[in-house]
């Protein structure tokens, strides 16, 4: 029997964590679906068609890996697409709470899809989109945590922010000192 396995997720942005873990989940199924959650109540920093873009991009080496988004339940998409297993990464313990309600949860909602949970090398242990996006707006570095392409784009994206933040500050005080 061929294994499909589907590895969902924000991914805004994919870190070289989330890289890590399709690799590995690459040599372990026959296919592996990286599917983007459409979370219309979310602002992500990366609009779906770039991030799904970027990781067409960053997965191009891997034939057995292909990129798609969903919305609703998650265990819906996955018997969808034909998937037995879903692919959850675990780095520390402090993960374990959130994803073990998740895995159950979703074993309640369809207990033919098992969740196989992988760590990802210790080296990106620490590491989430939530904190590269932290480090690059307080104008630290994210080299080797995640893709090239992600890191050029963080850069453009808060730099234009930046910008747009030091305008309206100049418009304000203009406006002030005309008062
Ligand atoms: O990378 P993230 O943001 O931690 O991924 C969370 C994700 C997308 C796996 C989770 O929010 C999800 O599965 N959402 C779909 C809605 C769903 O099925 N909810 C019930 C899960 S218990």
């Amino acid at each position: 029997m061929k294994v499909l396995a589907v590895y969902p997720g924000s991914f805004d942005p994919v870190t070289n964590g989330h890289l890590d873990i399709i690799r590995r989940g690459s040599r372990l199924f026959d296919r592996i679906v990286v599917a983007i959650l459409r979370n219309p109540e979310k602002e992500p920093l990366f609009g779906l068609q770039e991030r799904r873009k970027i990781l067409q991009r960053a997965t191009s080496g891997i034939p057995n890996v292909s990129v798609d988004s969903f919305d609703g339940l998650l265990v819906d998409y996955a018997r969808r697409r034909g998937a037995q297993v879903i692919v959850r990464g675990l780095r520390a313990l402090s993960d374990f709470e959130y994803e073990f309600q998740m895995a159950l949860m979703n074993r309640r909602l369809d207990s033919s899809i098992e969740t196989v949970f992988m760590m990802p090398s210790e080296t990106y242990s620490y590491l989430s989109s939530r904190l590269v996006k932290e480090v690059v707006r307080l104008g630290g570095s994210v080299t080797g945590l995640v893709p090239p392409e992600v890191e050029q784009r963080l850069g453009a994206r808060v730099g234009s922010r930046r910008k747009r933040t030091a305008r309206k500050a100049a418009q304000r005080t203009q406006r002030r000192s005309r008062e």
